[in-house]
């Protein structure tokens, strides 16, 4: 079992049973502690960074959210006119994504699945978005989901990364603030030199470029947001085949060499220990 199976197994586990509860009422805007209402603000400043990165007219576009949670990106996607193809992991979150779903006035849609976001046969996008679900991931299987991703996206991926001295202190941080039962499979620590070279050597993410970078820093809340860009090309033809269903899902990552020891002692959040007041702040590259 590759490592990306195994974390993503994990992370059913704790987003569907472990904290969905917690996940449930971060995500809505019931009262929440005041550490978790800066993890909150903070996750509404990145949703809106990663929205600002997509066009504003999304009409007749196809956006796949991967890792879509409770599905609020999703809705506003769609509120542009997208059509939103919605999946996560965990059953539960895509109920609840469902149930709170509002009306969507104009030519927008949005699909919930249950399952991998990797699967070719969600089909072709224009955009692709994973805010915050491919955190949990180690450098080489992000970069390995990125290529898949990237052979059936036509425009941009846009995701988010945890920046390396975010998780050093979370996990210092962790055994502090959180009960046992509450805590997150670990947040993997990138830097953003080590996932740029990353990317300009995997050969799948040649016509990809770093466009641009923002970090989101917001109390307990910290992380990367990253935009990948694909270069035109003259014979390209968006949309031309649809992929066959297969059961690509762990045989795409299977090349992945490295593995490693899950660990359980970061926080259900991105924490980190300092006395910030909230306040979201940005970094271009
Ligand atoms: C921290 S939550 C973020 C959810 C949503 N993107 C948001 O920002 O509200 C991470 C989500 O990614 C999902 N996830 C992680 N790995 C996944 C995978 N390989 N395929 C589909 N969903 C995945 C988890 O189930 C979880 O709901």
């Amino acid at each position: 079992m590759s490592s990306y199976v195994t974390r993503r197994s994990q992370l059913e586990t704790y987003f569907d049973r472990t904290a969905v509860e917690a996940w449930s009422r971060l995500t809505s805007d019931a009262p929440v502690s005041k550490i978790r209402a800066t993890v909150r603000a903070g996750r509404d400043a990145m949703r809106t960074t990663l929205l600002d990165w997509l066009p504003a007219d999304m009409r007749g576009l196809r956006l796949l959210d991967a890792g879509c949670g409770t599905g609020a990106l999703a809705v506003e996607a769609a509120r542009r006119g997208a059509h939103v193809t919605a999946i996560d992991v965990s059953p539960t979150l895509i109920g609840l994504a469902r149930e709170r779903l509002p009306e969507i006035a104009g030519p927008g849609s949005i699909e919930f699945h249950v399952g991998d976001m990797l699967d070719p046969w969600l089909g072709r996008f224009d955009h692709v978005v994973a805010m915050d679900s491919l955190i949990h991931y180690q450098a080489p299987d992000i970069v390995r989901a990125l290529a898949e991703l990237s052979l059936r996206t036509d425009g941009s991926i846009v995701f988010t990364v945890a920046p390396r001295t975010a998780l050093l202190t979370l996990m210092h941080a962790a055994g502090k603030f959180f009960p046992k039962a509450d805590r997150a499979p670990a947040i993997v620590p990138i830097t953003e030199g080590g996932l740029r070279r990353r990317i300009s050597r995997e050969p799948a993410l040649e016509r990809f470029a770093v466009e641009r970078t923002r970090r989101i820093n917001s109390g307990f809340y910290l992380s990367n947001a990253i935009e990948l860009t694909k270069s035109p090309s003259s014979n390209h033809h968006p949309h031309a085949e649809e992929p066959e269903r297969s059961g690509g899902l762990e045989g795409g990552l299977q090349p992945v060499a490295q593995s490693f020891e899950p660990s359980f002692e970061a926080a259900s959040q991105h924490l980190r220990m300092r006395g910030g007041n909230g306040s979201a702040g940005g970094r271009s590259a």
